[in-house]
């Protein structure tokens, strides 16, 4: 069985279309995402269930090869699920065409990546590389500077908008590469590592980044990170495990401050994982648990059978 043949299926209708709510920015259903070779399958996303609502900022963590990329490539339309559906802002991206695809990656998602190198030109100046993608759309060449130049201002880079970016520090590209992401308006942000090669000061700097445009602009914003101090300042955490959403974070405010609840994620069938740490500091090994329903609560602890 092959990729396309997983595709088929898909297409003959095992997932009904949903009535996705307004708020909704991201909605992935069950997804499922498997890299086909010669010689052997990889299960990428394994059926993931996921929602980013309108204006939300969120951080996704997990272990390396855990799915974080490819669960961002899907929803900005570079690559497609073998299975499952994807809607952003209330359209499936499983049913677009070739054109409206591109028309989709240009104009409703801005991606920011962990090498700016693959962000910005190199023999561009930086104005340059910010008005690169707006050759694409309709305007003149006025409205192209105004609108870089505002974007420069607003990620505080205005007054380097004449160096290359070899002249600039990690930090400083990658601010640059928020502004090109944003060139043509887009209504989501997608960030793969976005802080993964500076300095912990200047990851706090971008991360602060995000957020302002976040309030400036309405943006959506999904940042995929390994640094969890980082996760912290956004309002909702997702750990994937495996491709799946495990937990999740969801930051409350209190007088004293603000802090992180955090979550289980019951999928459609109801189960749930559980983190290895946790089983450790249960004591539980194994394969089978005692899950029991005692003053309410659903205590799961160690089986007397536990092999
Ligand atoms: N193009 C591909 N072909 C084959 N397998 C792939 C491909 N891309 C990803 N994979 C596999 O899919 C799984 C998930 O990869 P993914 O890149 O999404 O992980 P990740 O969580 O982003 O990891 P990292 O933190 O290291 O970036 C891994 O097992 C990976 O080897
Ligand atoms: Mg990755």
């Amino acid at each position: 069985m092959n990729e396309a043949h997983f595709r088929n299926i898909n297409k003959t209708g095992e997932h009904q279309e949903e009535n996705i709510p307004e708020e909704s920015a991201i909605h992935c259903d069950g997804v499922v995402k498997i890299y086909f070779s010669d010689t052997s399958r990889v299960m990428a996303l394994q059926g993931m269930d996921f929602f980013v609502k309108k204006g939300e900022v969120i951080g996704i963590i997990g272990k390396s090869g855990s799915g974080k990329s490819t669960l961002l490539n899907m929803i900005g339309g570079l690559e497609m699920p073998t299975a499952g559906k994807i809607y952003v802002n209330g359209r499936d991206l499983t049913t677009l065409k070739e054109k409206e695809m591109v028309q989709y990656r240009r104009k409703t998602i801005g991606f920011v990546w962990q090498r700016s190198a693959r962000n910005l030109f190199p023999y561009m100046t930086v104005l340059e590389n910010v008005k690169a993608p707006m050759y694409f759309e309709k305007g003149t060449g006025k409205e192209r500077f105004r609108r870089a130049m505002m974007l420069l201002e607003e990620v505080g880079m205005a007054e380097q908008a004449d160096k290359f970016p070899a002249q600039l520090s990690g930090g400083e590209q990658q601010r640059v590469a928020i502004a090109v992401a944003l060139a043509n308006a887009p209504s989501i942000l997608l960030a793969d590592e976005p802080t993964g090669a500076v300095d912990t000061g200047t990851a706090d700097k971008i991360f602060r980044l995000f957020c302002k445009l976040n309030e400036d602009l309405g943006l959506t914003i999904v940042i995929v990170t390994h640094d969890l101090s980082l996760a912290d300042k956004v309002q909702r955490i997702v750990r994937i495990a495996d491709g799946k959403v495990s937990t999740e974070k969801i930051r409350r405010e209190r007088y004293t401050g603000s802090f992180h609840d955090e979550y289980v994620v019951l999928d459609k069938a109801n189960r749930l994982q559980l983190d290895d740490e946790i089983l450790r500091q249960a004591g539980i090994q194994g394969k089978r648990v005692q899950v029991q329903v005692i003053d309410g609560r659903i205590v799961i602890s160690r089986s007397s059978q536990s092999r």
